[in-house]
């Protein structure tokens, strides 16, 4: 949500900050500035739209300034436009800074400024922030100027500042929204996220929250908010510059999705296979020292938002069915204003592609204090969420660009399915049903390039269906969440609206919605709940609508009552969510496409949701 770049060093910085605005696009694109030091002035350029536009701003001209900030927005106080485009400055035109995150208490900080005569341009929160620390300034050096300002600070924050008066530094503080400074040969880096940095340098340090750092060409220092020097770990970055590049397809989207089952295959490696000798209990690395508590938790809670929330639905199906373990899942943002009742026998997992979801570490954060063990099923290693919880897993999808989530899907999918495994033979799995599965989940990645050969025949029936303003998603057990993870994709990226429903639950409303113009999507494999989506399917039939069948590969009377079918490969039950989804994604991604959508980067969305 927001990107932040900034670069001081010994080259000049506005195309290092534009290639790095770049990169960031996908984590808002409404508008994008930019402000560099040069000749003791700062100059600051903004544009609305993509960065392009800013782009297209600088033009030809050439900055010489070899210190510099820059953002890239997503609306959250004031509408898109120049004036509430970052950087924000102080009255002066001394101070610049980019900000990502919510300042809480804006309005009344910028009461009390306004009096004190500050004049503000914008209609944004973080605006308050520059007229802050200019207000100290005028009495305190640069750095003590941005502690006592943000004393007075309530929210979130992720910036970096710069200063007509010290000119030879970059100030960068975070709380609550990530900051990671990347370590150059002669130069530093600092970015809301690793694909910005990863071109520079592979070390970094990452921020923690209530930490600043004061950056100049050739050092740096970081300090608590209490100004005590802290010294920080220097970590090794795992992207690579190629994983950040479209490689050949059209757009991220496509890329990640037809990745899947290399990124499959990548989390299932070395892991899987314990499953498949003839071992007491297999542990998987990250969940070792908390082993013995595992052993003994009653109840296991998921908390996620979004595409993350539904792969949990499938991990309640898997848990349940086969460790026997109790489990809910909740959206991160009801769970942490409920009074939810959890004690040390409960286990919270956090389940984020990004680990810095805010609902879902304010989660984390209340199931600690409650004593809990908190668990991360977590992308981004080095994460906020990943390095808050007690233990998790990392899903190893490599960098998710495509707004709209896909391989992150499935890889938490593989990591639950992997949980389901360890805690089920903890407890009553037999050695064989535990081989059984695991030699099914190697079997995956192999499944989903045959459905991804098939990519044109999706293709077309998207195209068939383009005019349709509505969906009805409908699935049963395990592929419940897939019919909300099938509507969700395609809302995001195609703008049209689409419900997922549970099939049985049709019958008691949704079905009243249905005639020859509101399609309906059964993901109906050969599994337990077959004929009752049959009957479901029937039902909609009855009525006029017409359907599009997701079904195994060798079913002959599904064809005689839906319109169109997608054929899918036989699996175990438990991993039809697999193969099921990779149609369900084909379709939103050419339905988007058919329509001329930018599906890379949707309208009013943001990767990584870091505001409440
Ligand atoms: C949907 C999507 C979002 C995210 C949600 C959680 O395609 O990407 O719904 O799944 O914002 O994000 P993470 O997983 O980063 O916590």
């Amino acid at each position: 949500m927001c990107g932040i770049i900034a670069y001081i060093g010994k080259q000049k910085a506005v195309p290092i900050l534009l290639e790095g605005l770049r990169q960031l696009e996908y984590r808002g694109y409404d508008s994008a500035g930019i402000s560099v030091i040069q000749k003791e002035k700062i100059i600051t350029l903004k544009a609305v739209g993509k960065v392009v536009e800013l782009q297209n701003k600088i033009g030809e001209r050439d900055f010489s300034g070899k210190i510099g900030i820059a953002h890239t927005r997503w609306a959250t106080h004031g509408k898109p436009s120049d004036k509430n485009s970052h950087p924000h400055g102080d009255c002066e035109g001394n101070i610049f800074l980019v900000h990502n995150g919510i300042i809480e208490n804006y309005q009344e900080l910028k009461n009390i400024l306004i009096k004190k005569k500050h004049k503000f341009l914008s209609e944004t929160d973080s605006e308050v922030l520059a007229h802050l620390i200019e207000d100290f300034n005028k009495t305190l050096n640069f750095k003590k100027s941005v502690l006592e300002a943000l004393k007075l600070v309530r929210g979130t924050y992720g910036l970096a500042i710069i200063n007509k008066n010290e000119p030879d530094k970059i100030i960068i503080a975070r709380n609550g929204s990530p900051l990671i400074l990347g370590i150059g040969k002669d130069e530093f880096i600092v970015a809301s996220d690793a694909s910005a940095v990863v071109r520079h340098t592979d070390k970094v340090i990452y921020l923690g929250d209530n930490e600043l750092a004061e950056i100049t060409a050739d050092d740096f220092e970081i300090s608590n908010i209490k100004n005590k020097i802290i010294s920080k770990k220097i970590s090794k970055l795992n992207w690579t510059v190629e994983e950040s590049k479209k490689g050949g397809f059209s757009h991220f989207m496509l890329k990640e999705i037809f990745q899947q089952p290399e990124v499959i295959g990548n989390g299932l490696r070395g892991r899987v296979e314990r499953f498949l000798l003839e071992e007491s209990v297999p542990m998987l690395g990250g969940l070792r020292m908390v082993e013995k508590r595992l052993r003994k938790i009653k109840k296991i809670v998921i908390v996620a938002c979004g595409t993350s929330y539904y792969s949990g639905l499938v991990g309640e199906y898997m848990l349940e069915e086969y460790a026997g373990i109790p489990t809910e899942v909740e959206y991160a943002s009801e769970f942490r204003y409920r009074k939810p009742i959890l004690d040390s026998s409960t286990a919270v997992v956090a389940i984020s592609q990004s680990g810095e979801t805010a609902d879902t570490l304010a989660a984390i954060r209340e199931a600690k204090n409650k004593g809990a063990l908190t668990l991360g099923i977590v992308n981004v290693v080095g994460s906020t969420i990943a390095r808050e919880t007690d233990a998790g897993t990392h899903t190893l999808s490599g960098p998710e660009i495509g707004v709209a989530s896909t391989k992150a899907f499935t890889t938490q999918l593989v990591v639950l399915a992997l949980w389901t495994l360890m805690l089920g033979r903890q407890r009553s799995m037999s050695n064989v049903m535990s081989k059984r599965i695991a030699q099914e989940l190697k079997k995956i990645p192999k499944l989903i390039e045959g459905i991804l050969k098939k990519s044109k025949e999706i293709q077309k029936i998207a195209k068939k269906y383009s005019s349709a303003k509505d969906f009805l998603y409908l699935g049963r057990k395990y592929n419940f969440p897939i019919a909300l993870e099938g509507a969700l994709k395609i809302k995001e990226i195609s703008y049209v609206h689409a419900e997922g429903y549970a099939t049985g639950e049709m019958k008691h409303g949704p079905i009243a919605l249905i005639d020859e113009n509101f399609p309906s999507i059964f993901i109906c494999p050969k599994d337990s709940v077959y004929e009752k989506n049959i009957s479901g399917m029937q039902e909609i039939k009855a009525r006029g609508g017409k359907i599009i069948a997701i079904a195994t590969v060798g079913d002959k009377e599904i064809a005689r009552i839906a319109d169109d079918v997608i054929y899918i490969p036989k699996t175990l039950e438990m991993l039809t969510p697999f193969v099921s989804v990779i149609p369900l994604q084909l379709f939103a991604y050419y339905f988007g496409v058919a329509k001329g959508y930018d599906v890379d980067k949707p309208r009013n969305l943001a990767k990584s949701v870091t505001v409440e």
